[in-house]
């Protein structure tokens, strides 16, 4: 074991560490001191061959200066590096000539958010939204909608009809359309009802404006005295607020569904430019929507009394008001997964979502 005489000036190390200026040196002075083989910790080891009484002696002061150059050293250290830090900071200075960080890529769906834009308006105007399942089942999709078997009118909704069967042994279908939503909701619920389905639609049908899926919102509003007159207001309101023109017309047409009595189409009037399509001017119509006056026998069907409930129903083709709105030339465009396309009609995430609840002067 290596004895040192040396002496120890506790002051003297104290004073050296708190004026140490960079924390490389501090931690060498640490090592030297209080290291393994440090000098204090060498000291410490050889008092192990003094007598007791000078041994206990010793073992204190030793400790005590331990620990206070222990203490210094912390300190130091502590005091240091908030310089660094500081210096840091205040040399550091942003390099302004640097390009601005490019613009996220990632781009919201013309059709997710014409659809929440919808949802948005249809809910300021009191109606909750209800959800059903894309794979349907005939009760749902057709018969509890009056559509009678072997009716026709199945035919006219070109149905993708699948190999699994439901409990009536009857084939599955690809729903085509949201209305099953008004019955799923009007089964499980008395009247008053209010309720908006958005999502899927499927039909057996692709050409320059039809897709094999497409996308609907549906609503349903059910009490004991709703008429044509708010069922026109309604929807008024609703394409008002979606297209931001107040001067918009529509053309309510007669039109055929088995479950509303009467049943009208809505058209938007617009006037089409080469680039785009002007909505609230013009002589062309663009259909919209279909709509009508629930028909009893639909009330019947889901338990309720036609004589005690009426309501309307309306379902409206998305694709269509966000081509419209957006100006969209082609439907085929939506399900592309063009990624220039979604580049250049689909939406940053912070953007605003556009629509006019009425509550504020629109443009006209
Ligand atoms: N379900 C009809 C269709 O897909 C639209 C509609 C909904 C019509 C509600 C009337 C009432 O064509």
């Amino acid at each position: 074991m290596t004895t040192d005489n040396t002496e120890i000036k506790p002051q003297e190390l104290l004073h050296s560490i708190q004026n140490t200026t960079s924390l490389e040196t501090l931690e060498q002075q640490r090592i030297q001191l209080l290291g393994k083989k440090g000098h204090i910790s060498l000291k410490l080891k050889n008092i192990a061959s003094l007598n007791p009484e000078e041994r206990k002696k010793q073992g204190k002061i030793l400790n005590q200066i331990k620990q206070q150059l222990n203490e210094a050293f912390s300190q130091q250290k502590d005091k240091l590096s908030t310089q660094a830090l500081d210096t840091k900071l205040n040399t550091h200075k942003p390099d302004l000539s640097l390009p601005v960080s490019s613009k996220p890529q990632g781009r919201i769906h013309p059709l997710r958010r014409i659809i929440e834009e919808m949802i948005s308006v249809l809910g300021h105007m009191g109606f909750s939204l209800k959800e059903g399942p894309d794979i349907e089942e005939d009760f749902f999709n057709f018969s509890s909608l009056n559509f009678p078997p072997q009716h026709p009118a199945r035919q006219m909704q070109d149905t993708f009809f699948l190999n699994a069967r439901d409990k009536e042994g009857l084939p599955k279908v690809l729903r085509t359309h949201t209305s099953p939503v008004q019955i799923r909701s009007l089964v499980k619920t008395k009247p008053p009802l209010k309720i908006i389905a958005a999502g899927r639609t499927f039909r057996c049908d692709s050409d320059q404006t039809h897709a094999p899926m497409f996308h609907q919102v549906e609503g349903l509003l059910i009490d004991s005295s709703t008429h044509m007159g708010h069922l026109k207001g309604c929807l008024e309101t609703f394409c008002r607020s979606i297209f931001g023109v107040k001067n918009l017309s529509l053309r309510f047409r007669p039109s055929f569904f088995p479950f509303t009595e009467p049943s009208l189409e809505v058209d938007i009037r617009c006037r089409r430019t080469p680039e785009k399509i002007i909505i609230g001017e013009g002589n062309e119509w663009l259909e919209i929507l279909g709509c009508g006056m629930v028909h009893p026998q639909v009330l019947k069907n889901c338990g309720h009394d036609p004589k005690k409930f009426q309501g309307f129903a309306f379902g409206i083709g998305v694709e269509r008001v966000a081509m419209l709105k957006y100006g969209i030339p082609d439907l085929r465009a939506f399900t592309s997964g063009h990624i220039p396309w979604l580049q250049h009609y689909g939406f940053h995430a912070t953007d605003t979502p556009s629509v006019g609840f009425g509550l504020h002067p629109l443009k006209s």
